[in-house]
């Protein structure tokens, strides 16, 4: 039994506005009282991608009223804290959710809870299914790809990331070459369906590597230099959309069934989950290649629903939540706020293992060169 707990959570690192409120019972029953999402997705399409000043001055505009409809739709709660996310993401996005979330905790008095956004999608799961820790996750979306054990709140091991671009942002850059629009992942996918995914062969990234890194760039030139040379028809461009999403699952699937392995030799679970998160979930044939991979390793495949996989505040407020609840029950001083959010800064780059990112090798603390998640 726990102490019931309800929980504010805001997101802001990207370019979705989102705020949420989540409440867990004595049980450990979690119920997401509301979840608001505002995208920027329109204001963001004509660039072909996200646009970071765009981005934090629609957050600006948008998240007074959202928080005002997101406590309204919830009901009658109080509350017992407010989350946000406090990083990775672009920095100016950030600053405007945590500085929001800033305000409304001094206001209400109540204390903060500072929230890495990649702990939000390692947790995501737990909103609607019954994980059990330890558990494995492929985080796949527009900013990241990694392979992290976790094991339990705050408590998470890198396999392996990607040493250039994410997933998501393949599809993304790869459909804008092709003419499909932003963003592209969807619209790929769609043109694939009519495709001929053996026509065009792709490079088979860090070939003889035996780890769980990712690296997408040499994909994107060599669909590119096609997408430049060969595609004529519409035929000519769905067969290259088929045998791209191809390559992106192969190397997704081949990663995780290496980092299943890597968690067999670390633990003894019989059956354990594999979560997988992040917008390219969305994906029905890496859906369905995962779903096929986790039952040939004994794992028990999880998928959030959509609106949970993709960029959310419930998630947000879940983590702040679980983070929350093992600090126990300080009391509500100042220090106590110091310590649990009023100080927190943005981080525009906040790896979840700072391990792995330190020993990664082109880890340095600050700038762009720090490890980005
Ligand atoms: O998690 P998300 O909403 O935002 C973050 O990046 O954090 O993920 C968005 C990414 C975009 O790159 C988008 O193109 C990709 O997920 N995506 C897809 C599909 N739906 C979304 N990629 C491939 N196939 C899809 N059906
Ligand atoms: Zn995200």
């Amino acid at each position: 039994m726990s102490k019931p707990l309800t929980i504010l959570g805001i997101e802001s690192s990207c370019d979705e506005t989102a705020v949420a409120v989540v409440r867990r019972d004595e049980a450990g029953r979690v119920e997401v009282l509301s979840s608001l999402i505002h995208s920027q997705v329109v204001k963001h399409a004509e660039f072909g991608g996200v646009v970071p000043e765009i981005a934090a001055r629609s957050h600006v505009e948008t998240i007074d009223a959202l928080a005002f409809e997101a406590l309204k739709a919830a009901g009658d709660v109080t509350l017992d804290a407010v989350a946000a996310t406090a990083g990775p993401g672009l920095i100016g996005g950030v600053m405007v959710g945590l500085s929001f979330a800033k305000g409304y905790a001094l206001a209400r008095d109540l204390p903060l809870v500072p929230v890495n956004h990649l702990e939000g999608h390692a947790l995501s799961a737990k909103l609607t299914e019954k994980v059990e820790f330890p558990f494995l996750l492929l985080l796949v979306s527009g900013g990241h790809c990694q392979l992290l054990i976790v094991r339990g709140v705050g408590d998470y091991e890198r396999l392996g990331t990607t040493i250039d671009d994410a997933a998501g942002e393949a599809f993304d850059k790869i459909a804008k070459v092709l003419g499909l629009g932003y963003p592209g992942g969807p619209a790929l996918e769609a043109c694939a369906r009519d495709g001929d995914a053996s026509r065009f062969e792709l490079p088979r990234a860090l070939l003889g590597r035996k780890d769980c890194a990712f690296s997408f760039s040499g994909l994107k030139t060599a669909a590119a230099k096609i997408a430049h040379e060969q595609v004529k028809t519409e035929q000519d461009r769905a067969d290259l959309c088929a045998a791209v999403q191809a390559a992106i699952t192969r190397q997704l699937v081949e990663r995780t069934g290496r980092a299943m392995m890597l968690f067999r030799e670390q633990n003894t679970v019989k059956t354990p989950d594999f979560v997988v998160a992040g917008g390219v979930a969305a994906n029905t044939a890496v859906r369905t290649a995962l779903t096929d991979l986790s039952a040939r390793h004994g794992f028990t495949f999880v998928a959030p629903p959509l609106k949970y996989c993709t960029d959310n505040a419930a998630m947000i407020a879940l983590a702040g939540l679980e983070h929350f609840a093992a600090m126990g029950n300080m009391p509500r001083d100042i220090a106590t706020d110091i310590r649990t959010g009023m100080a927190a800064l943005a981080r525009p780059r906040w790896p979840l293992d700072e391990h792995s990112a330190q020993n990664a090798p082109v880890y340095k603390t600050q700038g762009r060169k720090g490890a980005k998640a």
